[in-house]
């Protein structure tokens, strides 16, 4: 059966995340297209890792082979949440199963109750892929540059925490 396994971020990844994240889709569906120099991701990658309000994990597939990453950027009891599947490994499933394990993996943590991701209008691959993984859209912001539709996942369904941040 197909199965993807999460595995936390660590030290090697750093030039993983720096070829995905410089993908063509990945800069078009980001908040901020321009391409990241090598520099700039390094600065980013060295203080996420220490910061304790990231947590990321890549998802690897039988051999172990790095298919994507979901991470999550936690503020108060909420975490916006982001992904990124290789080229190589989309539209069979990855991204929804990443989605959706790396919520579970964050809830077992303790520290939140909900998970928000933003999605680019023109996006329907993203937006197929979380509303598969139960997210449910929260609303929509059409003001430029970059509307987007906002959507919330929460374990416990409870209105309260279901509130976008
Ligand atoms: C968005 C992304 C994470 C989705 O991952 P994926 O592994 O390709 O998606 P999945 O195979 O899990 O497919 C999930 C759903 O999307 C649909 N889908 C996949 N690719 C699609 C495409 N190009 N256009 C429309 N729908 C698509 C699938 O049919 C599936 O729908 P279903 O559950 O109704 O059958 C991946 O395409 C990606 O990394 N894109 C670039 C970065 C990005 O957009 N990140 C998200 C920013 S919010």
């Amino acid at each position: 059966m197909f199965e993807v396994s999460l595995r936390p971020v660590d030290t090697t990844d750093r030039e993983r995340l720096w070829v995905w994240s410089n993908d063509p889709d990945v800069r078009a569906q980001s908040f901020s297209t321009a391409l990241i120099s090598h520099e700039e991701h390094k600065r980013w990658f060295d203080a996420r890792l220490l910061d304790p309000f990231w947590r990321a994990w890549i998802g690897t597939e039988a051999g172990l082979q790095a298919v994507g990453v979901v991470r999550f950027q936690i503020q108060g009891l909420r975490a916006e949440i982001g992904v990124n599947v290789a080229r190589e490994a989309r539209g069979r499933g990855v991204g929804r199963l990443l989605i959706l394990q790396g919520c579970i993996a964050l809830f077992e943590t303790g520290l939140i109750t909900a998970v928000d991701a933003r999605i680019k209008l023109d996006n329907t691959a993203s937006v197929a892929a979380f509303r598969g993984a139960g997210f449910w859209q929260t609303g929509t912001d059409f003001s430029p540059p970059f509307p987007c539709t906002h959507w919330t996942f929460s374990p416990t369904g409870d209105p309260a925490s279901a509130q976008p941040g």
